[in-house]
């Protein structure tokens, strides 16, 4: 009888990530942040990375100091049912009660952000027994301008007042934050007005009853270009994976290695005659006779759609041009400078050799959404 069972389908588009390349991250980040402590954030699948692939990877090498940050309650649960050691913080917070509960259960930092969770902490403080204490960290978020979430400075004083009160039901000490809105333009005087506001609310929660305060301000930006050192904790996201938080030259995100590269391979290969157009809507004709790949990749797998032809995609190494429409499963590339490619050879559209950046810039966008929107359909294979 036939042995069906090594029959395997391989997906032809995948995502590698390079583990070497986010363990150099994270020392790069930490000699940057010296010595103080990093949330590793992690949230939307590790911008696209794996959460339990980055998270595996880092976690029993990190320093025990640090956390990880997560935007939702379940992809900190992901985690701790991982059996993932490091704190885990959610920065949206709790949704529920239930939430404060699952967090005491499994160790999960919790930050607030609005008065309805606050009186929701404060209604399972109530609930402690005598001799108990919320194990989870509290992570309290004051909106230091950019007017997403956070209490407003104007609520400070009172903040102050509840967590006098509140001190003595938490096990660890109380962490109070805010994010910058404007940290990739290192410039922007924005970012001063916010580390202003900042420091005033330090300076208030330091003259405060409250004995063991920690504060929590920079992102990736900000730690590479040293923006609140002070803080006890930085929360890098986008360096972590090798992407330069900044629009411009930086010398030290210049250090950071790519953790994803996206790739496929070439599934045909033909060559089109003067005025033949190709893909969807013929938007790109062919001024002289023209070798052109087809790669198996598209926008279901990621491939931003709104790529013009012209952006760069290496084949076999060699920088090609794609030309026409991003379709769903393809893209079509000229392969005039890379002569010896066929059927099956390597194709990268962004990663180690092609910066995400510059095919984000291209795409109209930031890295971020790139990275973050691989879909599904790609397999995501560790090195
Ligand atoms: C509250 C908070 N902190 C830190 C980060 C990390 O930012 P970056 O990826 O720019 O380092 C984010 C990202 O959105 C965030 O929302």
């Amino acid at each position: 009888m036939q042995d069906n069972s090594k029959l395997i389908a391989k997906p032809l588009c995948h995502a590698r990530i390079d583990t070497s390349a986010l363990r150099h991250n994270y020392a790069v980040l930490k000699q940057a942040a010296s010595g103080k402590k990093l949330m590793l954030m992690v949230k939307a699948n590790a911008y696209g990375h794996g959460l339990l692939n980055v998270a595996n990877t880092l976690d029993s090498e990190m320093d025990k100091q640090d956390a990880f940050g997560v935007a939702r309650m379940f992809e900190a649960v992901q985690l701790r049912e991982a059996g993932i050691q490091n704190r885990v913080v959610v920065l949206s917070g709790a949704m529920s009660f239930s939430d404060w509960q699952l967090a005491q259960l499994l160790d999960i930092d919790l930050a607030i952000h609005n008065t309805e969770q606050l009186q929701s902490l404060q209604d399972f403080c109530v609930g402690l027994k005598d001799d108990e204490k919320c194990k989870f960290g509290v992570w309290l978020k004051i909106d230091t301008g950019m007017h997403r979430l956070g209490f407003l400075l104007k609520q400070v004083p009172q903040l102050i007042l509840d967590f006098e009160r509140l001190e003595k039901c938490l096990a660890k000490p109380l962490v109070v934050m805010s994010h910058f809105a404007n940290a990739d333009d290192i410039d922007d005087p924005f970012n001063t007005a916010q580390t202003n506001a900042f420091e005033s609310v330090k300076n208030a929660f330091e003259k405060s009853q409250i004995e063991r305060l920690e504060f929590s301000l920079p992102n990736s930006g900000a730690l590479l270009s040293r923006n609140n050192l002070e803080s006890t904790w930085m929360r890098p996201g986008i360096a972590l994976y090798g992407i330069s938080p900044f629009q411009t030259e930086h010398l030290e995100a210049s250090q950071l290695k790519p953790v994803m590269s996206l790739e496929s391979q070439l599934i045909s290969i033909k060559t089109l005659e003067i005025g033949e157009g190709v893909g969807y809507g013929q938007n790109w004709h062919a001024d002289a006779q023209t070798r052109i790949g087809i790669a198996a990749i598209g926008y279901g797998d990621g491939y931003p759609r709104e790529l013009p032809s012209g952006t760069i995609v290496n084949v076999d190494g060699h920088a090609c041009n794609l030309i026409g429409t991003v379709s769903m499963d393809l893209i079509a590339i000229d392969l005039s400078n890379a002569e010896m490619a066929e059927i099956g050879s390597s194709v990268q559209v962004w990663g180690d050799e092609l910066s995400v950046t510059e095919i984000a810039k291209a795409a109209n966008t930031i890295a971020y959404t790139l990275v973050c929107g691989i879909t599904q359909r790609v397999a995501v294979v560790l090195v």
